[in-house]
């Protein structure tokens, strides 16, 4: 009975994709009104509670998001639509929250032949993604998985080229890479625990809720300024 009640005052938990996403959610956040004393983008916490003790985000790879979100240690988190495609996880897409825009890419050197008759190596973090695509378009190709810096791959002659995510175009064109193909649009997406969404669903509807309401703002703004 202690221990029910005792979870019943835990803040919500909400796993963010550390990096990028987590910076803009954390703005996104504040802008909603939460207040995160403790956070500050050089500390080295992992845990932050807003001021109210109603919501405690913490940092973690971005892999990590749909396993914490999936088991419920987090009830909701923040990711990368690239993320929940390359990693199927068992929880709730709630809301494309339209921050961490960017497109999923085949690149290469300009002179890159994609072409049926030659079998293309790939370097990626994103194998399920790439397998995919390549047999959609029936390119035989092979897979090497990097954890990062995948543009190296054919810079180094290790691969023909990447698939990966491409947001500024900053780190191709430092490199001498173009993209050859867009894959896919990507953004930052809520997901939620199937269980926590219904357990706790007077917690956590408000704050979906409070998500909502800042799209539709957002989206009032830009077609106001058109
Ligand atoms: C991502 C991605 C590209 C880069 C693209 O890497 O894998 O390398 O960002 O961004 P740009 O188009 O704005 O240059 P990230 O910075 O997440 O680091 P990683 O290479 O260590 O994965």
């Amino acid at each position: 009975m202690e221990k029910q009640s005792k979870s019943k005052n835990q803040p919500i938990r909400i796993a963010l994709a550390k990096g990028r996403v987590a910076r803009q959610a954390i703005k996104v956040l504040e802008n909603l009104g939460y207040v995160f004393p403790d956070y500050s983008k050089e500390s080295r916490k992992l845990v932050f509670r807003d001021k109210d003790d109603q919501l405690a985000f913490f940092l973690v790879k971005s892999p990590d998001v749909p396993t914490y979100v999936e088991n419920g240690t987090a009830d909701i988190g923040i990711v990368g639509r690239d993320i929940l495609l390359e990693h199927p996880a068992d929880v709730y897409e709630l809301l494309n929250l339209d921050f961490g825009r960017c497109k999923m890419c085949v690149a290469g050197f300009e002179d890159l032949d994609i072409s049926f008759n030659k079998k293309l190596t790939v370097a990626t973090k994103y194998p399920n993604i790439a397998k995919t695509y390549f047999d959609s378009i029936d390119q035989p190709a092979e897979y090497i998985y990097l954890g990062g810096s995948v543009e190296l791959a054919p810079v180094l002659g290790m691969s023909d080229c990447i698939v990966d995510i491409v947001e500024t175009g900053t780190t191709l064109k430092e490199n001498k890479l173009v993209v050859e193909r867009d894959i896919l649009d990507i953004s930052s997406r809520l997901i939620a625990n199937k269980v926590s969404l219904k357990t706790k669903k007077d917690k956590i509807t408000p704050i979906i809720n409070r998500f909502e309401q800042e799209l539709k703002n957002e989206n009032n703004k830009k077609s106001s300024s058109k």
